[in-house]
């Protein structure tokens, strides 16, 4: 029943609150210097009233300033999928260091990294960012100039970043604001086509406008659980996209997890451009976006040399050596193939422990995975589309299952139920959650599925 997740919440906030003072007191302290509390603004929405203040984080674990240690499986929503401060990164950060970060000039270092970018993921051209939203805005800015056309088609609760043409939804077949839009620069039906993932028919249909520049979207949903694609469905997305000559942007920013190339490797798809970021620096800002022989042709065609540096496509500290280095070093030392087949079998072995809870006691729950990427949702179906995903949402549980993982030593990612493998993470750290998430079910499992 709710009411004993009710009462359950309460009981694991009062524990929360007594195992956190000095938490508490920083968390007091930053109302007087920072907006609501936090140094960015979604940390206000952490379980237990007030985030926990890390002190030090190595490997697939960290501290808190109330010296409690934790297993880390949200790894900074992927930026730290590497496992923090891996030892290869931070020798070559504090060399790259010592010798110059930004210059404003091109270095062997972003000829080494293009060339690795095109052995994973198999296009031949790229450019640099700090970020994966940067990344996904240049290359849809790009996608707009080559085919001048001005809309761009994402897939509903999609999420690529602070992108603002991707924060649109349907709501009874209409493109409208996702809720929570903060002051969007115009109404998203002049920027934006929406259509359910795995909808071929919707997606003919929304194309067949010839009015847009670029789909942009995920190999498979991550953001609102993980949603996988139905059989032939990027087969139909290529063949229609191609048909239309609207061009394809597949965001790997997530969707690394799948292995070394991606799931765009992993499954043999042929974007036209290509988006990653997060943790290909190990956590150092950096991201790149790549583009596909005639894309490239055609933005290089299409861009006159002397305006160049005001195109809207930039960043004075994009590139720098220093996000270089951490991206050479992350690739050649830590996410290797051997690492991802390592995180993969550990995402196996926490996918069975749910699985087995869920089983256990006939939850009307699933789990699901992606590469070293693991979920559970509140549903007994897999959903095909992102509505159906985020009707799997709910919000108590949701703060019940994060905070009682929190009291016991675990980090989920927040805003949904999914943790991410390191090649530092271990199968004792796994063993962890498993036992920690069969005793949150044991607990609750006399309400669940009847609230
Ligand atoms: C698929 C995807 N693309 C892009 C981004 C944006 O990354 P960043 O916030 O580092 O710019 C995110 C962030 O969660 C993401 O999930």
């Amino acid at each position: 029943m709710r009411d004993r997740q009710e009462r359950l919440l309460g009981r694991e906030l009062e524990r929360f609150e007594r195992e956190h003072p000095r938490s508490r007191e920083l968390a007091t302290r930053a109302r007087l210097s920072l907006l609501a509390g936090v140094p960015m603004h979604w940390m206000v929405r952490w379980p237990g009233g007030f985030p926990v203040f890390a002190s030090e984080a190595h490997g697939a674990r960290f501290r808190d300033v109330d010296g409690l240690e934790y297993v880390d499986f949200c790894l900074g929503d992927t930026g730290a999928m590497t496992g923090h401060s891996p030892e290869p990164v931070v020798r070559a950060i504090g060399d790259r260091a010592a010798r110059g970060i930004t210059l404003m000039l091109p270095s062997e270092e972003a000829l080494w990294v293009a060339e690795e970018l095109t052995g994973r993921f198999g296009l031949p051209r790229w450019q640099f960012a700090l970020t994966a939203t940067d990344a996904n805005r240049f290359a849809i800015r790009l996608a707009r100039l080559i085919t001048g056309r001005p809309k761009v088609l994402v897939f509903n609760w999609c999420y690529h970043g602070t992108v603002d043409e991707s924060f649109a939804t349907l709501r009874d077949g209409q493109v409208v604001q996702r809720e929570g839009n903060l002051g969007p620069p115009v109404a998203l039906e002049a920027t934006t086509r929406v259509v359910e993932w795995n909808d071929v028919d919707a997606l003919e249909r929304e194309l067949a406008h010839g009015d847009v520049a670029c789909v942009l979207t995920e190999p498979a949903l991550t953001n609102i659980g993980i949603v996988h694609p139905e059989p032939g469905f990027h087969d139909a997305l290529r063949g229609l996209t191609a048909r239309t000559g609207t061009l394809l942007i597949v965001d790997e920013t997530h969707t690394l997890c799948a292995g070394p190339g991606g799931y765009t490797a992993a499954h043999g798809l042929r974007p036209d451009l290509l988006t990653v970021g997060k943790a290909i620096g190990s956590g150092i800002a950096s991201a790149a976006y790549g583009f596909s022989e005639e894309v490239a042709d055609r933005v290089e065609a299409a861009i006159d040399r002397d305006d160049s540096d005001v195109g809207g496509v930039g960043g004075t500290l994009a590139a720098n050596v220093l996000s270089l280095a951490a991206v050479r070093a992350t690739f050649e030392h830590v996410l290797t193939e051997d690492a991802f087949a390592r995180m993969i079998e550990l995402a196996e072995r926490f996918e069975r422990g749910v699985q087995n809870a869920i089983d256990e006691r006939s939850l009307p729950w699933h789990v699901t995975r992606l590469g070293c990427r693991v979920e559970y949702l509140f549903r007994r179906e897999r959903p095909v589309n992102g509505s159906e995903a985020a009707s799997g949402g709910n919000e108590l549980l949701d703060r019940l299952i994060h905070l009682y993982a929190l009291n016991r030593g675990i980090l989920l990612t927040p805003f949904h139920n999914m943790a991410l493998m390191s090649p530092a993470t271990t199968d004792a750290d796994v063993d962890v959650h498993t036992a920690v998430f069969g005793e949150a079910v044991r607990e609750l499992s006399s309400s669940t599925g009847r609230s």
